[in-house]
């Protein structure tokens, strides 16, 4: 049986369920959309117009949706751009590029990109490069040269549950060394274990704001950052806004402790049994009195 099942997703593009971690790869409201607006408008790319160069770093490529957009706009610039991809997995990009509705979303140049990481898993046009890293990005990731930080990272593997090990405390403070002071960590993820191991890696976190469609969410994903961004900048931002108090307390609650690996090789059980057992015997406030408080309040 094939591991992955392909769906079209309620924008019409491309998506991929995995049958071995029982998850989509994206949300069911469109691929694409979910990449615009958790990671593309987050990532605020006018933020570099003077910058000489750009260096992105795509920690679970897949389909390659995330570094699509992102391409889309830099490479219509006069800018320099850097891409370093982390991927264990090469099926879910033969998959999309032997896909008509995947390939038509592109321009050929993206689509150019797209084929040479395929066939050699290098790029270069001009004075741009990328590589993509094919393996567990535990260890990939060493295979990037330490000197080079990242001003942006694009964090998007399988939900904690389900890929426990690349939202580890280490994997994280890991990502955060590798970060530049102007630079910017996203993710889709609101766990509270995630954003309070950026915050115990020395990183600023700000909430998503849910596109108009999902409003019924509080949040759609986290921006991580060494340097915060100034207040009146806050109000301005439509894409991202401090954590409300309802998500500042989430990360008192049990739900904050983290997943830990630290010999970088855990398999996901023994990580989530090792944190249910730390959560068993942790004093913090159980997650379950934290939403039921949230949810009279709202009914208030
Ligand atoms: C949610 S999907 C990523 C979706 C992707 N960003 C896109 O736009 O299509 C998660 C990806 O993580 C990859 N993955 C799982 N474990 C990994 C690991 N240890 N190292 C690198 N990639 C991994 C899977 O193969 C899968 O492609």
């Amino acid at each position: 049986m094939d591991e992955h099942k392909k769906h079209t997703t309620k924008d019409g593009s491309l998506s991929l369920y995995s049958l071995s971690y029982k998850e989509g790869f994206h949300d069911k409201n469109g691929a694409l959309r979910e990449s615009i607006d958790k990671y593309l408008l987050p990532a605020q790319l006018e933020r570099f117009s003077n910058a000489e160069k750009i260096v992105v770093l795509d920690v679970c490529m897949g389909l390659g949706y995330n570094t699509g957009c992102i391409l889309e706009e830099l490479l219509n610039r006069n800018q320099k751009i850097e891409w370093h991809g982390l991927e264990i997995d090469q099926r879910p990009l033969n998959i999309a590029l032997n896909e008509k509705i995947f390939r038509k979303l592109w321009s050929s140049k993206v689509l150019k990109f797209f084929n040479c990481l395929q066939k050699t898993g290098e790029w270069t046009e001009g004075f741009h490069k990328g590589t993509i890293h094919w393996g567990d990005a535990r260890q990939k990731i060493y295979e990037i040269q330490d000197s080079l930080s990242f001003d942006l990272i694009l964090l998007d593997p399988f939900s904690p549950q389900k890929c426990p090990e690349l939202w580890s405390e280490e994997f994280i403070s890991l990502l955060t060394k590798r970060l530049s002071f102007e630079g910017r960590l996203i993710t889709y993820s609101t766990a509270a274990s995630i954003r309070a191991s950026f915050i115990r890696a020395g990183l600023k976190i700000y909430s998503i704001v849910p596109s108009i469609d999902a409003q019924n969410k509080w949040s759609a994903g986290t921006v991580a950052m060494k340097k915060g961004i100034e207040r009146p900048l806050i109000s301005t931002n439509c894409q991202f806004k401090d954590l409300t108090t309802k998500e500042v307390e989430h990360l008192a609650t049990r739900s904050s402790i983290p997943y830990r690996d630290p010999t970088g090789q855990g398999n996901s059980k023994e990580i989530i049994s090792t944190r249910e057992l730390e959560q068993s015997k942790s004093q913090l406030i159980n997650t379950s009195s934290w939403r039921k408080r949230w949810n009279t309040a709202q009914k208030q």
